[in-house]
């Protein structure tokens, strides 16, 4: 598995620290870097630790593991110089960490004889030293090349990571799912902070509110499964409750009553699948439908 050296291009917040892991492991001996400038590349080897910044890519030495790690929006530009500015591809194993981008936007390199690969560590690399002294247990969503895949499950295992296969088409849907679990989380919390407003209830009790709901509601989806974890009216099946409430949000906050329909729409299934009836089920949608456009 020793790899003599990683070449990384765009080495930003999650470059830095998968170096710094790859490193204290014992994968590579050397990191070799090249960012938009020389003077950014010296910026993060001096972060890192150690390695060397290059002004561009065809001065990097030959490598066999290389990653791309510039922002989503650059990765398939970058494969396309690093297909034609690095030295002996054929031999490589390129790969970047987006969790939204699969391993087809490496195509130049593949073309150009490496095998490549998508490996996205399910985590925030906001801060460099947390990220590196808690990556262990990091789930690791990995697609690409078997080859590559072969290669890269062993060196992320080794530094920490639960590495688990996902298919080239399903990984866009799959960071859906975590934009749904995480950032969505937030926008959810903002319209229940909204309403909590709404109905005068002072900013700071309005996050004491929240969070024994948001954690027990976490631990029971988790523990139990979502059809046993759902309580509330919808729930028990109280399709007029359901309807005077979506009525009074609405009026408060198009957005927000919007938001309460559609996930409404969900609850009502989650309830079904843990014996509500599907008739009582159908008031209630019939309900949500006739306060707004679904
Ligand atoms: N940050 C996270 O929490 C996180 C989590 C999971 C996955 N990821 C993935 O990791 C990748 C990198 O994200 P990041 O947050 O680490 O980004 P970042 O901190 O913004 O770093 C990007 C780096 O790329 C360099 N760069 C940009 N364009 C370039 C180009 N054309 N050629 C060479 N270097 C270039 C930038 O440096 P200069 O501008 O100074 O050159 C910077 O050092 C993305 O694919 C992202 O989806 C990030």
């Amino acid at each position: 598995m020793k790899h003599s050296r990683l070449n990384v291009v765009g080495c930003g917040r999650l470059g830095q620290a998968i170096s710094t892991l790859f490193i204290t492991a014992g994968i590579v001996d050397e990191i070799h870097v090249c960012n938009r400038s020389q003077a950014s590349g010296a910026q993060t080897v001096a972060a890192i630790g150690v390695g060397v910044a290059h002004a561009s890519m065809g001065e990097m030495p030959p490598s066999t593991l290389w990653l791309i790690s510039c922002g989503d929006e650059a990765i398939e530009e970058v494969a396309e110089r690093v297909a034609s500015e690095a030295a002996c591809l054929p031999d490589a194993i390129v790969f970047h960490c987006s969790g939204l981008l699969d391993s087809t936007v490496l195509e130049s390199v593949r073309r150009a004889g490496a095998r490549v690969a998508s490996v996205h560590p399910v985590r925030s690399f906001a801060d460099r030293e947390m990220a590196v002294r808690d990556f262990r247990g990091t789930f690791c969503g990995i697609e690409g090349d078997l080859a590559a895949q072969e290669v890269l499950t062993e060196i992320f295992t080794t530094i920490g990571g639960r590495v688990f296969p996902l298919s080239t088409e399903g990984k866009i849907l799959c960071h859906a799912g975590h934009v749904f679990a995480s950032n969505y989380v937030v926008s959810l919390l903002e319209c229940a902070h909204r309403l909590y407003r709404a109905a005068g209830i002072p900013e700071e009790l309005s996050w004491c509110l929240m969070e024994p709901l948001v954690r027990s509601a976490v631990d029971n989806v988790v523990r139990l499964g979502p059809a046993r974890a759902l309580t509330g009216p919808i729930a028990r099946g109280e399709a007029e409750i359901v309807k005077r409430q979506a009525m009074a949000v609405s009026q408060e906050s198009p957005v927000s009553g919007e938001l309460y329909r559609m996930l409404g729409c969900v609850a009502v299934e989650v309830a079904t699948a843990n014996g509500l009836s599907p008739e009582r089920g159908d008031e209630i949608l019939r309900g949500l439908r006739g306060c707004g456009d679904l």
